[in-house]
């Protein structure tokens, strides 16, 4: 009875909304195929919003959109505070849906595939420029592609396709990411987390306009918007916790480790992050980077750290755990600024709506260099034995202009995109 309620809402003629009413009827019968009766009730109760309407418009518009798409236990699942706002609700749906055509993307984690969705509402959503917020996945090694870096791991139980719609079917209710505060106990960031507590930098507020002392662990959970955090595991602070005591004195010297782990005024995810280029820390210092078939490195000063869980989201920026801390007291004022001004102009130059996985030239040029490589690799992980910090063999050649050029061609003419 409910459901024939709302299934009739979901099949009303519109007027007023540009939305494609044959193509509802039509993915609502495909969801009702795959027993996503309750996904539909949602889009019923997200379309009395202005988000929920824009998104129904955006993804009846007959272009590539990957849709995640929780099914019915996933729904009985989610606490009441998701759906008790329809507000909110149209913003969690808006998560979950993906512009771009994803139906032959898949990444063996540590190789991970992240995708720009329709979420961006302003009030919860802080990147740099208005960026929409992301979403994470990757295939884990029980051969299942997981949401990544979820509270409640989300998994795809079935994929499925309507017209230009892949759907890929969890069996969670992905969770829009959290601020950093709320993201510490699921990450093992408690010690760090202590250090940047622990420290202050001078802070401009420009809702107040008044500048003044906040600690970094303020600054980095609701104070910057759009930035890269290298944060040290559990394990790491503890490991330099007599340094860390030694400097905690001298303000330039600690700030500067700090700043050391970050880099101002631009949200970089772990597919951008493979060397070929270098970026300036906070603290005007250089980051360098890794990948091959160890793991993915970032290198500061004289310390080289693994990257242990890539792409840790947040409503403002990115975290990348590292197994070291990056010790380093140097700092230049002079590069600092000027990397966070042209970080600064590249955020606010216009940007047309990201429709393919993020750092995807990237991403397919290592693809396509690994099926050459692929032999020579194997071989390599296996003679090189077990990796011990949980990423699996990657094997790959980060500098193939032959896959480059392979990566643009497939963009321009194939609208599919593999990447193995
Ligand atoms: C949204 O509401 C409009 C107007 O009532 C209706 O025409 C449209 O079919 C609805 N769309 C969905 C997906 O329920
Ligand atoms: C509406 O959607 C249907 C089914 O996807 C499609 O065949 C039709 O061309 C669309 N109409 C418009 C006006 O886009
Ligand atoms: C799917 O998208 C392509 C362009 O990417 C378009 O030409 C085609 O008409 C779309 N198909 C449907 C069913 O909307
Ligand atoms: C629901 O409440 C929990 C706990 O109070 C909070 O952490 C979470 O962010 C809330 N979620 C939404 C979507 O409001
Ligand atoms: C997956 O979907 C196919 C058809 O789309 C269906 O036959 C199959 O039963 C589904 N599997 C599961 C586990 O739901
Ligand atoms: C901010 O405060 C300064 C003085 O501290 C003042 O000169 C400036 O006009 C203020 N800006 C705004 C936008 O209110
Ligand atoms: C570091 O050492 C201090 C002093 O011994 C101690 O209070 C603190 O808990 C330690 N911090 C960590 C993260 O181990
Ligand atoms: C990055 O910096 C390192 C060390 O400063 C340098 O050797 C390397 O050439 C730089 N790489 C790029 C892509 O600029
Ligand atoms: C980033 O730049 C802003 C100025 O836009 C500054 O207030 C902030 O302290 C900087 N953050 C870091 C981590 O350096
Ligand atoms: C990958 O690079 C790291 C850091 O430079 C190095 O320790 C490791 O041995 C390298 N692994 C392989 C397989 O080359
Ligand atoms: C890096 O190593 C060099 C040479 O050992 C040393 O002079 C320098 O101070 C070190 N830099 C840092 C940041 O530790
Ligand atoms: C990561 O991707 C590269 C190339 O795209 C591939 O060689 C490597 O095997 C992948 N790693 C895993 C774990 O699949």
């Amino acid at each position: 009875m409910r459901y024939a309620t709302l299934l009739s809402l979901a099949l009303a003629p519109s007027a007023a909304l540009a939305q494609n009413s044959t193509f509802f009827a039509g993915l609502v019968s495909a969801l009702t195929n795959a027993g996503l009766t309750q996904l539909i009730s949602v889009t019923s109760m997200i379309n009395g919003t202005a988000t929920g309407q824009e998104v129904l418009s955006d993804i009846s518009n007959g272009s590539p959109y990957l849709l995640f798409a929780p099914n019915n236990d996933a729904w009985s699942n989610v606490p009441s505070n998701f759906t008790s706002s329809v507000t909110t609700l149209a913003d969690i749906f808006s998560y979950h849906v993906v512009p771009g055509n994803f139906s032959n993307v898949r990444t063996n984690y540590p190789n991970i595939t992240l995708g720009q969705t329709l979420y961006n509402d302003s009030a919860t959503v802080h990147l740099e420029g208005n960026k929409p917020q992301v979403v994470a996945w990757a295939t884990r090694n029980d051969s299942m592609t997981h949401v990544l870096n979820q509270k409640n791991d989300s998994t795809v139980v079935n994929t499925t396709t309507f017209g230009n719609l892949t759907i890929f079917i969890v069996n969670q209710v992905l969770q829009v990411p959290e601020d950093l505060e709320d993201t510490i106990p699921t990450n093992s960031l408690d010690a760090f987390s202590t250090v940047l507590e622990s420290a202050t930098l001078s802070f401009y507020n420009s809702s107040t306009n008044t500048t003044g002392d906040v600690t970094f662990f303020d600054a980095f959970n609701t104070g910057f918007h759009g930035f890269t955090l290298f944060s040290p595991d559990d394990a790491a602070v503890n490991a330099s916790n007599s340094t860390l005591a030694g400097l905690a004195g001298n303000r330039s010297a600690f700030n500067a480790v700090l700043f050391n782990h970050a880099i101002n005024g631009t949200t970089l995810y772990s597919p951008l992050l493979t060397g070929s280029q270098n970026y300036t820390s906070a603290g005007g210092e250089t980051f360098s980077f890794k990948i091959n078939g160890t793991g993915q490195y970032v290198t500061l000063g004289n310390t080289t750290a693994t990257i242990v869980q890539p792409d840790v989201l947040l409503p403002n920026g990115v975290i990348h755990i590292i197994d070291r801390v990056l010790l380093d007291t140097d700092s230049d004022a002079s590069a600092a600024s000027s990397a966070l001004s042209s970080a600064t102009s590249a955020a606010t130059a216009s940007q047309s709506s990201q429709t393919a996985p993020i750092g995807f030239s990237i991403t397919s040029s290592l693809a396509a260099a690994a099926s050459s490589a692929a032999s020579s690799a194997s071989a390599a992980a296996s003679s090189s034995g077990s990796s011990g910090n949980g990423a699996a063999a990657l094997g790959f050649n980060a500098h193939n202009l032959l896959g480059m050029a392979v990566a643009v061609v497939a963009v321009v003419f194939g609208g599919i995109i593999t990447v193995f």
